[in-house]
């Protein structure tokens, strides 16, 4: 009989950390989650699978508590998904931001090659350090130029494992993800925010949506998707980096009309434009090339932009219908 496979998922409570979680116990992997301590637990995504995994406390400004975790666990490939992962934070922010999300990196990579250099591991790039796009489409050989401290700490977590991976010939890859998304997005991301607008609107608990900028363009693909290229970088012999991307690019203003108009709602009913959503300095415009995991990966999207925003519109629905039959039975 062969021994499970162990992941070690950081940032397993987040989006992808539970799609990801989900994935590899159907592969058949033991999966332990790192999870930082609070005062209140934010599990609502891995409650559904909280008895089939196992959860390590840990935090990627605590050095010793990582070198603790990856001696204890010893995992045969590890996914580090943990970060500050919103863009408007990082102004807030910036310090902890380029802690969390680049500095955190280097104390991974560290407890890595201090305990046994022939873990596998994965780090969650950006479509964000683009920035200001040098070419269109975007692919690996695409130079950063990051337009906001989040997409500043992710070019360094970038390079530091890529470097690693040069200077102690870890087995690294970094994917570069372009924007994907889900019903178990965060509430302040566009997508969602728009998607959950629309529930409330159509169920008569709102009756606007205020967003910043409209002309904004992303490559806009489905999470569960997304993980399953975390996984295929990593079964790979030779390490690598890849872009993940579906290669279509839509406005903020396309995803809300095609929003509103699955609840047969006009948008311009209802949408407000509001600079406190501008940002300093915008990504106007991403779109990736994905050909390089295609080829080598065999990674392919499964959901159309369409498809995308109507089962988060539908899952919205849903979600708001159930919390406002709640209220109505409360006293
Ligand atoms: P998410 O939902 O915001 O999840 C972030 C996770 O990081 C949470 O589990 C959070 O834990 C954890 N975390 C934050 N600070 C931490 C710390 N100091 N120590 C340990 N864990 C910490 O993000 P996501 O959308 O799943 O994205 C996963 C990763 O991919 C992130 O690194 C993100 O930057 C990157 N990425 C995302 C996209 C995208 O479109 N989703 C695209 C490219 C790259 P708590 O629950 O305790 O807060
Ligand atoms: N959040 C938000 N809220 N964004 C808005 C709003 C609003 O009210 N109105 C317009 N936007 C625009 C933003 O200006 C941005 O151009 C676009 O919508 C997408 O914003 P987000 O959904 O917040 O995502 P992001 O692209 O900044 O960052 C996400 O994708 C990155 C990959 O490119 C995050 O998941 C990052 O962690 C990830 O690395």
């Amino acid at each position: 009989m062969t021994t499970a496979r162990t992941a070690l998922i950081t940032g397993i409570t987040g989006q992808d950390g539970s799609y990801l979680a989900e994935y590899l116990l159907s592969l058949g992997y033991r999966v332990v989650g790192l999870v930082r301590r609070s005062a209140s637990e934010n599990y609502w995504r891995i409650n559904p699978i909280r008895h089939e995994i196992e959860l390590i406390q840990a935090d990627l400004l605590d050095q010793s508590s990582l070198d603790t975790a990856v001696r204890r666990i010893d995992p045969d490939e590890i996914y580090n998904l943990g970060a500050q992962s919103f863009v408007p934070t990082s102004w807030e922010q910036p310090i902890l931001t380029a802690e969390f999300t680049g500095v955190g990196v280097t104390r991974l990579l560290e407890a890595i090659r201090k305990h046994n250099p022939s873990i596998r591991v994965y780090q969650a790039s950006s479509s964000e350090m683009f920035g200001r796009v040098r070419e269109i489409p975007q692919t690996e050989l695409t130079p950063f130029h990051p337009r906001s401290p989040y997409g500043c700490a992710k070019a360094y977590a970038h390079f530091i494992t890529v470097n690693y991976r040069e200077s102690y010939g870890l087995h690294a890859c970094c994917g570069i993800l372009f924007n994907h998304e889900s019903p178990r997005r965060g509430l302040e991301f566009v997508t969602r925010k728009i998607t959950h607008a629309v529930a409330q609107i159509k169920h008569g608990l709102a009756d606007e949506l205020r967003l910043g900028n409209l002309d904004a363009k992303r490559d806009w693909g489905y999470a569960p998707d997304y993980v399953r290229a975390m996984h295929l970088m990593l079964q790979h012999d030779e390490p690598q980096d890849y872009v993940i991307a579906t290669g279509e690019t839509h406005s903020v203003r396309e995803f809300v009309e095609v929003a509103f108009s699955e609840v047969g709602l006009a948008w311009e009913d209802y949408v407000k434009e509001d600079e406190r959503f501008l940002r300093p300095a915008e990504v106007d415009l991403l779109v990736g090339d994905a050909s390089k995991a295609r080829e080598i990966l065999g990674w392919v999207p499964s959901v159309s932009f369409r498809g995308l925003v109507k089962l988060m519109v539908e899952a919205d629905l849903a979600w708001v219908a159930k919390q406002k039959a709640k209220r109505q039975r409360l006293p």
